[in-house]
């Protein structure tokens, strides 16, 4: 871990009441690293915004495996996507339904065009990109 610094805020009592209240329920030992936290998600929201950066995240899908021709269609995506997908993961929820967690490391443009792509796919009833981070710089 990089050396620690400290700095002064100004904060309003009320915005600092309600954070307060807000670093005992997530359980944090003391502001400082509910604060840490805050920045660190926001740095990475951040970094989802421009286009060329690299990161990390997951995509999961949720699709109906009985729907005409999607199985193939998924895995043809996930071969045209070969040079980003670290890994997936297959899991049948019921008679009728698959969950795969596809998880991708690349350009974020790329990982945009795959989750729009997999989201897009006939039968697939629903699908979300877990955006996470490198975390090269943070
Ligand atoms: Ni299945």
């Amino acid at each position: 871990m990089d050396k620690l610094k400290r700095f002064g805020v100004s904060i309003e009592k009320k915005l600092l009441e309600r954070f307060d209240k807000y670093v005992r329920g997530g359980n944090y030992r003391n502001r400082s690293e509910a604060l840490r936290d805050l920045i660190r998600k926001e740095l990475v929201d951040r970094q989802w915004t421009e286009g060329n950066e690299e990161v990390a995240g997951a995509i999961i899908i949720v699709y109906n495996h009985h729907q005409k021709e999607l199985m193939d269609n998924l895995v043809n995506i996930q071969h045209d996507y070969g040079n980003i997908i670290i890994s997936s993961q297959h899991v049948h929820l019921d008679h009728d339904t698959c969950l795969e967690i596809v998880v991708v490391k690349g350009r974020i443009d790329e990982v945009f065009k795959l989750e729009e792509r997999l989201k897009a796919a006939k039968g697939v009833k629903h699908a979300s990109l877990a955006k996470s981070t490198l975390a090269r710089e943070i």
